[in-house]
Formats: structure tokens, sequence, C-alpha cells
């Protein structure tokens, strides 16, 4: 069975994204079988290396029940690595769902039979704590939750740990708390130290050691559809994200 991590947090522009495609490429690169779920009709984990999708071929279909999983898997130019593509026919897809008795399970029954064969599989949420990425908490045997070093994200923590205390009283209760990580650092902001300071004397057994800093070669190598190892694997981006690798697969062991 594979282990699957959601990645969410009900903010955008938190990371999500840039976070879980740069983990799902270096775990395939260390020889993991991978698949990424683009949960967000935005798709930009499925843009952001450089594929696409549409209305009948992405992971909107298999959750609606009109393809298989296997039929909407895209490879990733990337070898070891599937991706469930996203499409902004999710939106739709999500209204439909809210009035099935059994919304909540369906990616975890989509995964259990179809995602058998992978060692990871990391889930790619939209920016919000509605059915999707709760299906997501649901289906995952972790969560990691990205946070912008800034103002209030303690608040927005609340939120997410509380979304979390709920899907494991109501249907998951064996999910763990793969990490909160700090993204986006700039040493330079003293607001940003100040924030990782406040959240690890909260947490301190949930926070993540490696912080990934601000570097702006993770969003050039988003727009040209490139993971950062292959864009710039010599920037602090790329650096970092080998690191989380490591520190994701060491917990795992
Ligand atoms: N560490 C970082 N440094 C600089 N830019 C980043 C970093 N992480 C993400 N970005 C950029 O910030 C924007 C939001 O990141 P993204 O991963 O899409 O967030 P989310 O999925 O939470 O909405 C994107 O343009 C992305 O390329
Ligand atoms: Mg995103």
């Amino acid at each position: 069975m594979a282990r699957t991590i959601a990645v969410v947090n009900q903010k955008g522009g938190v990371g999500k994204t840039t976070t879980a495609v740069n983990l799902a490429v270096l775990c395939s690169i260390a020889r993991k079988r991978c698949l990424l779920v683009d949960l967000d009709p935005q798709a930009n984990a499925t843009s952001g290396l450089g594929l696409q999708a549409s209305r009948p071929t992405s992971i909107g279909a298999a959750l609606a029940g009109s393809a298989p999983l296997e039929q909407i898997l895209l490879a990733a130019k990337i070898e070891g690595l599937e991706v469930a593509p996203g499409h902004h026919s999710l939106i739709e897809v999500e209204q439909s769902l809210v009035t099935r008795h059994d919304s909540h399970g369906v990616l975890r029954s989509l995964l259990e039979s179809g995602g058998r064969d992978y060692d990871l599989v990391f889930i790619d949420c939209p920016p919000s704590l509605g059915l999707l990425p709760f299906s997501a908490l649901v289906a995952a045997h972790s969560v990691l939750v990205p946070i912008q070093c800034e103002y209030f994200a303690m608040e927005g923590l609340t939120q997410i740990l509380a979304t979390i205390s709920q899907v494991r009283e109501v249907a998951n209760p064996s999910l763990q708390m793969e990490g909160i990580l700090f993204t986006m650092f700039d040493p330079s902001l003293q607001h940003s130290v100040e924030i990782i300071e406040e959240v690890s004397s909260h947490l301190p057994n949930d926070t993540l050691e490696t912080i990934i800093p601000r570097d702006i070669a993770l969003s050039e190598a988003a727009s040209f559809g490139q993971p950062i190892v292959r864009y710039d694997p010599a920037s602090r981006g790329a650096r970092a994200y080998i690191e989380l690798t490591r520190e994701i697969l060491n917990a795992g062991q």
C-alpha cells in the first residue's frame, strides 16, 4: 500500500503545489514509484510539470466515476512519476459530490484500488478546507502543511488542525501529521524569524526541520513546466527541496 501524503493549506500561494511537485519529482529520482494527484481546479501541479488534461481525462472524471483511475494517468517526463491531472471541471465535480453519501471516501476508494503499485502518493490540494481537501485527508496516511513565514500563519494553522481532528473522528483515525513546512523564508525579515519561533514553540513535534527559502528560481521553474532540479539544480530552492525529500523519506522508514 502506497504511503499517501496530502499537501494541505486553505490559503493560496503558500507553496503547496511547489512542494507537492518537487517532492514527487525528487522521490521519483530517488527510485520510488510515485503518483502525484492534482486535486486543484487550477491544475498548477499538472501545468508545472508541462502536462495538460481535458475534462474526460482528468482526476475529475475518475472522481465522478466516468473513467477508471488508470485511464486518466499521464506519465511525467521523469522516470517513475505518474500524474493524475487536474482540470477546471473539478469545480463542478466537487459540487456534484456534495450530494453523494460516500463523497468523503471517493478518493480513498480510487487510490485503494488504483494506487497499490506506488511507493508514494502525493495529493496537491486546492486552497480551501472544502470537500476535495477533506477527501484527500480521508485518503491520506499523513498531512504536510506548508506555511508561508508571514503574519497570521498561526491562525490559519489552528483551522487546519481542527479539520484534521474532525477527519480523525469521522473517517480516518490513523491520520498522522507529516509536518508543518516553513516556506518562502527570508532571513532578512524579522517577522519571518518570529513566525518560525512562534509556530515551533506551539507545535514542537509537528514542524519539519527543513525550511524552504524564498527563491525566484522556484517560480521560474514552474512557469517553464519544469521541476527545480531540472531547471536549476544548484539553486537554493533545489537544495532545500532535496533536503526535504531526504527528511520525508527518512521519516517513512
Ligand atoms: N520558496 C519559494 N520562493 C519563491 N517563490 C515561490 C516559492 N514557493 C512557491 N513560490 C511561488 O509562489 C507562488 C505560489 O506557490 P504555489 O506552490 O503555487 O502555492 P499554492 O499551491 O499554495 O497556491 C507560485 O508562483 C510559486 O512558483
Ligand atoms: Mg496550488
